[in-house]
């Protein structure tokens, strides 16, 4: 799929107040600072059209971008950032959880991994949640640029067993890189087999 353009709609706390309108949207949640932000602008082609930092906990509300003009983009906070107060941790949590739960445009959630660490529990947790509540997603393993084409087959091969020990099966897995662009052609293709589908709200 070639993006020809991607513009930033709105920001919310609430999903309630989430665009109306019944589009494809795809959302992209992880930790604080797995690099959600700057995939999507990778994804998008615009560096600046989320915005990312090098410091975890950038991104604190639920964004919107609209791609082609025809379904959107979502920028989600990131979980799991240690060094926010459980008070605001729980805050997130509540707006992540009620997106993810109420949120019928949305199509799949892309659950982003950092390809460097041994799985780590609150991303199985995430993962098993997210199961549990029937919600379609599909895992992004970021920053593969990091180390050699080898250490990275065998890092997110490694996580692909650990997650075969409780799942039955799989989810379509992407490995990227936000650097070099490797996987847009593959999540951008992914996508757009998936927009020929109707809305699962409609089905
Ligand atoms: P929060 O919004 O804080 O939850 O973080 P995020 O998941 O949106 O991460 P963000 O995109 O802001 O990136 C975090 C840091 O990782 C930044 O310093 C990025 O430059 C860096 N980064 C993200 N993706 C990649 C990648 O594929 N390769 C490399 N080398 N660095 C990356
Ligand atoms: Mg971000």
């Amino acid at each position: 799929m070639i993006v020809n353009t991607a513009r930033f709609v709105i920001s919310n706390s609430d999903y309630t107040k989430c665009p109306p309108e019944m589009r494809h949207e795809y959302a992209f949640i992880g930790r604080s600072n797995v690099g959600k932000s700057s995939l999507i602008n990778m994804l998008t082609g615009q560096k600046g059209l989320a915005m990312t930092s090098a410091t975890p906990g950038k991104t604190m509300l639920i964004n919107h971008f609209l791609v082609n003009d025809s379904w959107y983009i979502v920028d989600l906070p990131g979980y799991g950032y240690a060094r926010r107060s459980k008070a605001d941790r729980d805050r997130l949590y509540g707006i992540i959880q009620n997106y993810i739960l109420g949120r019928e445009q949305m199509t799949n959630l892309f659950v982003l991994v950092d390809s460097r660490h041994e799985p780590q529990k609150i991303d199985l947790e995430f993962m098993e949640w997210l199961g549990e509540n029937g919600i379609p997603f599909s895992i992004v393993f970021t920053k593969i640029d990091k180390m050699s084409a080898t250490a990275a087959e065998n890092k997110t091969a490694a996580y692909c067993a650990k997650l075969l020990e409780t799942w039955e099966e799989l989810p379509p897995v992407f490995r990227t890189s936000s650097e070099d662009k490797r996987g847009r052609e593959a999540l951008l293709n992914y996508i757009e087999e998936m927009n020929k589908l109707p809305l699962l709200a409609e089905q």
